[in-house]
């Protein structure tokens, strides 16, 4: 993402690819403090006024838009917060690769989109795995709220709520937070708005995504010219995008997207000629999330370049 240039602003931005995983929040924060996440901050201005309020606790913003992102940046630096940080990424990606299990005192969100039309739930973040996911990485105790202005949204993730270890707290509350799409709904007439409760009782063990090592890959047999690499579609799509040959040098570079659940990814593995055997690794210079996916991708590669018995 595009910051806004200015070193003093964007020390509250993370490159959480660039960041050492698993991330230690201690060493982000300098110091150990209940982690408060919000998902989809919007403007920020909840996020800010609670970060003020509560001195005591470190939150990390999470949002998908740059431009958002950018303008709670100016408003964090302006404040002189030092209890803020803003991540720009997909909230169930973050969820999954950035925090840990018993992690977080509290997540919440306020008006997420509500996705209305059936054929768009799949949109919608709040669903059993999201819940689930979300009970791994809280505290015993710890809360996940929601509060939207959408009834039926309240009612579908209610029901989505199986077997996730919560205890639930149903409220019908009064305009309270100050952010931008309050307002709007308030402008618009709406007095009352729905909120859900999630506190963590008992731990649910998820199968946890993990980053993998990746490492260097190698095989004997190998002829650039007779290589085909077979895009792979699918829940989670390995696409070759371009493969580019230095015969001379005896380097070759593949050029790769990924796209799995939430998350697409570009990136490119290198390969060249060590000694009697030809090498490959992901690009070093690529900052990507090491998935499943990604570990696929590049085996593919080594299968393709074997079959090709040079
Ligand atoms: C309807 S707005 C609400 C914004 C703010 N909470 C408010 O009350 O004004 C929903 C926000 O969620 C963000 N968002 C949508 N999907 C997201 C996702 N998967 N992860 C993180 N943020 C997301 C959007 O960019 C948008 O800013």
């Amino acid at each position: 993402m595009k910051t806004t240039s200015d070193p003093a602003i964007d020390r509250f931005f993370l490159q959480h690819l660039e960041l050492p995983r698993p991330i230690s929040w201690q060493n982000i924060f300098g110091r150990q403090a209940p982690l408060v996440v919000e998902i989809g901050f919007g403007d920020g201005e909840y996020l800010i006024a609670s970060a003020k309020k509560n001195p005591g606790k470190d939150f990390i913003g999470i949002e998908i838009s740059g431009g958002l992102i950018r303008k709670t940046l100016k408003r964090i630096a302006a404040q002189k917060l030092s209890n803020v940080r803003l991540l720009k990424i997909h909230a169930t990606i973050a969820l999954e690769y950035l925090f840990e299990k018993n992690s977080l005192a509290e997540i919440y969100a306020l008006f997420p989109f509500p996705w209305p039309k059936k054929r768009h739930y799949r949109h919608r973040l709040f669903n059993t795995k999201f819940l689930r996911l979300a009970n791994n990485r809280l505290n015993l105790g710890g809360t996940f709220m929601v509060t939207t202005d959408y009834k039926p949204y309240f009612d579908w993730i209610l029901k989505q709520n199986k077997d996730a270890g919560f205890q639930l707290k149903k409220h019908h509350i009064k305009p309270q937070f100050h952010t931008r799409f309050e307002r709007k709904w308030k402008e618009e007439g709406q007095k009352k708005f729905f909120q859900l409760v999630f506190i963590k009782k008992t731990h649910k063990k998820i199968l946890a995504k993990k980053e993998y090592t990746l490492g260097t890959l190698s095989c004997a047999t190998f002829d650039p010219k007779a290589c085909k690499f077979k895009s792979i579609t699918g829940p989670k799509s390995i696409i070759f995008k371009y493969f580019d040959l230095d015969a001379k040098r005896k380097t070759a570079k593949v050029g790769i997207l990924t796209a799995e659940e939430n998350l697409t990814q570009r990136f490119s593995v290198l390969i060249k000629k060590e000694g009697p055997r030809w090498e490959m690794c992901v690009n070093e210079q690529d900052r990507i999330l090491r998935t499943a996916t990604v570990k696929k991708a590049l085996e593919e590669i080594l299968k393709s370049c074997r079959k090709t018995r040079s």
